[in-house]
Formats: C-alpha cells, sequence, structure tokens
C-alpha cells in the first residue's frame, strides 16, 4: 500500500492540512507549555540535574505527611544541584527555618496539584463527569484511563478490575443522554461506541514479569475477560494500553488470545497500541495485520499508533543490563517510523480501525494527507490528544472537521504520580516537539520532513 501513495503528493498535502490545522487552532495558542508555564518548568528543560531533582520529588509528594516534610524533600533534592538559577536558591534559603519550610512545602505541594490537575480530569469517574460531557458538546469523544499500573497484589489487581467495571457503567449512564455526533459515532465500517475506556494490563495483574510472561498472561486473562465481557454488554470500547517493552510482547499475544475466542465474536470494540519509538515495530504492525487479515468479528480491532511514553525508562534499563535500547535514540528516527507506520494502517483498512495518537503538528497532518490521499472521510482516522497536553490541538482537529478524542486519566495523585511525571518528561525533554511549538516556532519548520 505505501507504494500507492506519492512522496511529492503527500508533502503538498501535509503543508495543505498543516495550514488548515494552524489556522484553526484558538487564538493566542502557544501550545501546553502555556499552562505549564512554571518557571521551574523552563530551567528544568535547561538544566538536566533541576530536571532529575524535580521529578525525584514530585515523585515523593504523595508519601509526604508535613509542608515541613515536603519541604526536606524539596531541599534535599534540590541540594544535587550545582549552580541552581535563582530562584532555587531562594527556595533553598526558605528551607533553614520550620516557617520558611511551611511555606515553601505549601507552595510546592499546590504547585505539584495544580499541574496534576492538568492532566487528571477527576479523582473519581464521577467527578470527570463535567468535563466528558463539555467535550462531546465540543465534538470530542474521549477515552478515559483510571489511574494505576504497576499492581503488586491480587488484590489490588481485583479492586482495579472493579472500579474498571464500574466506570463501564458509569460512562454508559454519562454518554446515553448526549446528542448524537454523527463524525464520533461511525465511520465507514461502522457503528463505534461512545464509551471508550482504556486498561493498562501491569494493573490487571501482580505477575506481569518478563521472565514469567505464561503466568502473568494467565492471571491478567481472568480479569481482562471479565471487562472484555462488560463492554460488550454495554456496547463499549476497551483498549488496552500498550506499556514498557519488557511486557510488551505478553500484554499483545495475550489481546490477541482472548479476542480470538468464540465468545468474543460480536464484541466488544477493543483496540491496542503499537509504540513508533521501537526499533521493531514495523515487524510487531506486520504480525498483527496478519492476525487481523484473518479476524472475522464484528468490530474491526482498532490500533492506536503512538510514538511512546516510556522512552527515559526504556534508555536507562537497557544501559542498566548493557543492552541496545529498543527504541530509537534520535526523535527523527521514530518521527520518520512513525509516517511510515501511519501510511502501512491507513492502507489496512478496513481489516482495521486507526487512531493516530500524537501532539506532533506534522505527524497529524501527514496522517490526515495520507488519509485524504487513499479516499478516506474524516470519520475514517481518529486523532487522539493527551488531556493537558494537546488541547489546542483537538480544539483545531475538531474545528476542521476531523475525529478527535481525549485521552482522560482518573484518578488521585497517589495513582497517577507515574502518569504525571512521564507527562513532564514529555513537556521538558530538550528535543520535544512541545517546547519548540510553545516557543513559536514556525509553520514551515513544524511541518518539515523528520
Ligand atoms: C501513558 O500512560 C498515555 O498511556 C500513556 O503514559
Amino acid at each position: 500500500m505505501v507504494g500507492v501513495v506519492d512522496e511529492a503528493a503527500v508533502e503538498a498535502g501535509i503543508r495543505q492540512a498543516g495550514g488548515e490545522l494552524a489556522a484553526a487552532l484558538p487564538q493566542g495558542a502557544r501550545g501546553p507549555m502555556r499552562a505549564l508555564d512554571d518557571r521551574a518548568m523552563d530551567f528544568a528543560s535547561q538544566d538536566a540535574e533541576l530536571r532529575a531533582a524535580l521529578f525525584r520529588f514530585v515523585d515523593v509528594v504523595p508519601a509526604c505527611r508535613s509542608l515541613d516534610d515536603l519541604a526536606r524533600h524539596l531541599t534535599g533534592f534540590l541540594d544535587d544541584v550545582e549552580d541552581p538559577p535563582q530562584p532555587i536558591g531562594i527556595a533553598m534559603r526558605m528551607g533553614d527555618s520550620r516557617a520558611g519550610r511551611a511555606a515553601l512545602g505549601a507552595a510546592a505541594a499546590a504547585g505539584v496539584r495544580r499541574m496534576a490537575h492538568r492532566f487528571i480530569v477527576g479523582q473519581t469517574p464521577r467527578e470527570a463527569h463535567g468535563v466528558l460531557r463539555g467535550l462531546w458538546d465540543d465534538g470530542v469523544a474521549a477515552s478515559v484511563d483510571l489511574l494505576g499500573e504497576a499492581t503488586v497484589t491480587a488484590d489490588e489487581a481485583d479492586r482495579y478490575a472493579a472500579r474498571c467495571a464500574s466506570a463501564l457503567d458509569d460512562l454508559a449512564a454519562v454518554y446515553a443522554p448526549l446528542p448524537e455526533r454523527p463524525l464520533l459515532e461511525r465511520d465507514s465500517a461502522g457503528p463505534t461506541p461512545r464509551v471508550n475506556l482504556s486498561v493498562k494490563v501491569s494493573a490487571l495483574t501482580p505477575l506481569l514479569r518478563p521472565d514469567a510472561p505464561e503466568l502473568g498472561k494467565r492471571d491478567a486473562a481472568v480479569r481482562l475477560r471479565g471487562l472484555l465481557r462488560r463492554a460488550r454488554e454495554l456496547g463499549a470500547h476497551l483498549h488496552i494500553d500498550i506499556e514498557s517493552f519488557d511486557s510488551r510482547e505478553a500484554v499483545t499475544e495475550l489481546v490477541l488470545e482472548l479476542l480470538g475466542e468464540e465468545e468474543f465474536r460480536d464484541g466488544p470494540s477493543t483496540g491496542l497500541v503499537v509504540q513508533a519509538y521501537l526499533r521493531d515495530s514495523p515487524a510487531l504492525l506486520e504480525r498483527i495485520l496478519a492476525w487481523a487479515a484473518t479476524d472475522r468479528r464484528r468490530f474491526p480491532l482498532t490500533i492506536r499508533l503512538v510514538k511512546g511514553a516510556y522512552w527515559d525508562h526504556e534508555v536507562v534499563e537497557a544501559r542498566q543490563h548493557g543492552w541496545e535500547a529498543p527504541v530509537f535514540e534520535v526523535k527523527a528516527q521514530s518521527d520518520r517510523n512513525f509516517e511510515a507506520l501511519t501510511t502501512t494502517l491507513l492502507g489496512a483498512r478496513p481489516r482495521v480501525r486507526v487512531a493516530i495518537a500524537s501532539h506532533n503538528l506534522r505527524s497529524v497532518a501527514n496522517a490526515i494527507a495520507v488519509n485524504r490521499l487513499l479516499g478516506g472521510a474524516p470519520a475514517d482516522v481518529e486523532f487522539q490528544v493527551l488531556r493537558g497536553l494537546g488541547d489546542d490541538l483537538q480544539g483545531a482537529l475538531a474545528a476542521s472537521g476531523q475525529r478527535v478524542r481525549a485521552y482522560c486519566p482518573v484518578g488521585d495523585l497517589v495513582a497517577g504520580m507515574a502518569y504525571l511525571v512521564r507527562r513532564l518528561l514529555e513537556n521538558t525533554s530538550n528535543e520535544s516537539f512541545l517546547a519548540e511549538q510553545a516557543a513559536g516556532v514556525p509553520l514551515d519548520e513544524l511541518l518539515a520532513a523528520p
């Protein structure tokens, strides 16, 4: 299929689609950094030590029992930063007195909570109702993600599964009375569910370990089957997130095996994730497409193409073991791979449904251009953004008639900490497109081939 798309036509299409999106961006949009313009974040992008100190701090906030405790941790971490910028020096001096520590602790706690609030739509599904309805009013679907991952006990996994099941019920009640949104509810392959829940298999079993993948799969299968049944009864979509590389194989196999079971032939609608930062992602996608070619289920498998959110983890893990990292280490390679996989995926319809999850203007414009060149309708490719990071892009996509879904985490700060740290890493990475966009890089540059 790749061969049928003419490269020059794609480039022209990218410029056109990119121009349409840029024109539809809300006035004054400067990307997600506008909201995260905490000066600490700006410093953190420039200074690796400071970045590390702040992440270690964010990680311990939920465990701190007092403002004094919080301030001691903050100053303890900042102590490792040589040559701190001036405001950090002031914060350090505040740490010298009890009253100073209370003030510093309060400011820091408020800062972390404010940040979390941008990415997390509510502590419970109920608290998220207003946001979900508001998105639907704006022509935006959602995938709700119940925060939690890397479960360590069977009880915890049972509780996560029970929370997911009750979130499905709850979401069904939220979406039932909402007005029709044809672009979000149907594509050329048929109807698509309103209710959409993303789940993490590492939260559905404490036994997901690379050295014993069968054990983890068997344990997770019991809980995942229960959720698939509930989703089918409610006509909901269940999306299985892919996390770090060491569980990727087990999770992908688990999902394909379960979907092959006769009882799931008529539903539910289900999805998987392919991470374009993985060097072996083209081969993985071929395997999934070969599976999809023989799949006779009522709902084609949805594949969400992402760049991948565990880059730092994968690189550190590989270095520790002296392995070659499974991820591309140069961002442009990931971006190029993302475009190639987009073309393969769009060419594989209607065997699969395609969701393109990126905040990169070029990656998104490329998917719009290729979809158009292949004769796809706007509803035949879905764009997905992360709540709090892709809000401006989401608005531009909806305004220009594209189908868009926001990934909306729900849960408390403790459960959400790992998620929050991944978002902060994206925001402060030196090579972050998000940062470039915020800095006002011209459109031509944002749309240039990677
Ligand atoms: C994550 O949890 C969005 O699934 C992605 O980082």
